[in-house]
This record gives C-alpha cells, structure tokens and sequence, in this order.
C-alpha cells in the first residue's frame, strides 16, 4: 500500500509564486509516488480573521490554483476541515494529550502571532497545532510536506501521536516533516517572505503584464544604481527569483551582474519574461476551471475523506474504549 501524506492549506484566496515553490510543486510531484490528502483549513484561517464572508470564494480561488498547478483531484481527494466532523472530535481528544505549557512554548505560534500583528491570543490560538495535528492523524499520515516555518507544529503532532499511542494502542504514525526545495520565496520588496499581507506578491494566475508591473518594482542590490555598477548577486531577490525560474541563465547571469554589464532593468525584463513563461500553462488550465467543477470536486474529495476519517475515529474508540 502506497505511503500517505497529508497536506493543507489554509484559504487565503488566489496564490502566489512563494505557494508554489514553497508548497504546491512539492505535492504535485509526490502525488506519485504518495497516496495524497489535500486539506483546506477552513477553520484555522478564524485564527487570523473572523470574518467569513469571503472564506468560500477564498477558498474555491485556492482550488483553481491547486488544480491548475498539477494536483488531481481523482488521486488525491481535497476537501475542507470544516465538512468532515471528526477533525474537531479528534482534536478535542488531542487537547486533552498535550500540555498548556508545551503550547504556549511553541514557536510558530509565538512568530504567528507576531507577524500577522494579532492583539489578543484567544484559546483557539493555543489550540491552532493541536487542530493540525488531528488533520493530520486523522487520515494515519506518514509525511507532511511543509516549508520550515511549519515544521515546530509537525513537532507537536509527532508528540500527540506517540502520547496517544503509548496510552491507549498504537493507532498512529508519527509523521515526518518533508521540507520542500525553497521553504521560503522572498518578497518582491526584498522582505524575507513573500506574502499576501505584505503585498509583495507575484500571483500565480497574473497576466504577462501584471507581472512584469510587480516584478519592475522589485528591490535590488541597493549599490547597484545603474548600468555598470557591479551588482552582488547573492543579496538580490530578482536573482532568488531566476535561481527558481531560470535555471539555465542562472550562471551568466551571475557574471554579467557582478562584472556590471548587466543592468536591473533588463534582468528584471528578462525575469518577468521567464516568470510569465514558467507560469503560461497554469494560466491557461486555471481559466477553463469554473466554481461548479471546484464544487463538484469538493463534494466528492470529502466523501472520500469523510470515510477515511470515520474508519480512523473507529480505530481511536475502540483503542480508547468509547462509544
Ligand atoms: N498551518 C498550516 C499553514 O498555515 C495549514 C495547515 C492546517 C496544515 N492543517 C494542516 C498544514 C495540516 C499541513 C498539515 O500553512
């Protein structure tokens, strides 16, 4: 039987270039090899904002976006959180295998918070690993595919699995963090991660055009003014950038920036150009993709999952003696 893996998401709308090197390029290809999840976390995203209003068409934006990026929905079922009830059956018995303590040392949850700026910690906060560690053991994963920032949580998942399994019957796996190739794609303003809060973002599903707009606004080597002026490569987000997108320049490019023949200007062109090329196919795929297929797609990933999850939550009463 293949190996599982369990993925998400949480439904922030349409995504950008740091999604898919960060993330989706990672379960495009292990969709192979791997029996794949694809999870939604609805109910994570109320721990960043309260309102709703726009979850749904978040949400299906984010779909189109996984789709057109490669993941298929007939191997691999996608689904939300909120439409399989087990998540919050098992993660209210999770919260019970876990110390307050622990949660509050844990540092995602200390850098989440400083970040998105959130002003009061609500108990849901402190509860935000122990929520992912039930998406994640909810279907017996065996690897979760996630960037760095994410791997302090898989942490605690780990200890919730071997907590359980050592009190009652092993019922779970232990799962294991598979980092991706880039965990984090700096943002066009040269911060350290792109993001949609930060609007330094390239969208996946930007025209030509709008690329070239964002990408002309990039931050460069700051001594590097103009033509000739010898540019340091390394400190350089456009050449992050054409490390991912543009491989086989990557050299001369390299060269002609630190001998100074190459200006900004033109490499950013040339960047724009491979980033807009690069992503050609997924725009394409992306717009024959309408809301009713993501409907449809959904409905049947979760059908799938609901069995999967029902099957686990028979496993852990009768490991717990319950129900
Ligand atoms: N915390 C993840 C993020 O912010 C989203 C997520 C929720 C997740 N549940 C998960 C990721 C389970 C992997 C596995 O990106």
């Amino acid at each position: 039987m293949k190996k599982r893996i369990l993925s998400g998401m949480r439904p922030t709308g349409k995504l950008h270039i740091g999604h898919f090197v960060g993330a989706l390029e990672n379960w495009v290809s292990l969709q192979e090899h791997y029996q794949n999840f694809h999870l939604v976390a609805d109910y994570h995203v109320l721990t960043t904002s309260l309102d709703t209003s726009m979850m749904l068409k978040n949400t299906l934006d984010m779909l189109k976006d996984w789709i057109a990026a490669g993941i298929d929905p007939a191997k691999s079922p996608l689904f939300r959180q909120s439409r399989i009830k087990e998540h919050t059956e098992l993660y209210l018995i999770f919260s019970m295998l876990i110390s307050k303590e622990r949660l509050e040392r844990n540092p995602a949850l200390k850098e989440q918070i400083r970040d998105l700026n959130i002003a009061t910690t609500v108990y849901g906060h402190l509860g935000y690993p122990v929520l992912q560690a039930a998406d994640i053991l909810l279907y017996r994963a065996d690897a979760v595919p996630v960037g760095e920032d994410q791997s302090s949580h898989i942490e605690i998942t780990r200890e919730i699995a071997r907590k359980f399994n050592s009190t009652y019957a092993v019922v779970f796996p232990e799962p294991e963090t598979k980092l991706t190739r880039f965990s984090r794609l700096p943002g066009l303003d040269g911060k350290a991660k792109m993001s949609k809060s930060l609007g330094n973002t390239v969208y996946l599903s930007d025209e030509p055009e709008a690329i070239w707009q964002a990408v002309r606004m990039a931050v460069t080597d700051p001594q590097k003014i103009r033509r000739n002026d010898p540019g340091r490569p390394d400190i350089c987000t456009i050449f992050t950038y054409h490390n991912v997108f543009n491989t086989d320049e990557v050299p001369q490019i390299r060269r002609d920036c630190e001998s100074g023949v190459l200006g900004c200007v033109d490499c950013k062109k040339n960047c724009a150009a491979r980033i807009s090329a690069f992503f050609a196919p997924h725009r394409e795929r992306r717009a024959a993709l309408t809301d009713t297929m993501i409907l449809e797609i959904l409905e049947d990933g979760e059908n799938r999952a609901r069995r999967e999850a029902a099957e686990t939550m028979e496993r852990v009463r009768t490991a717990m003696k319950i129900g």
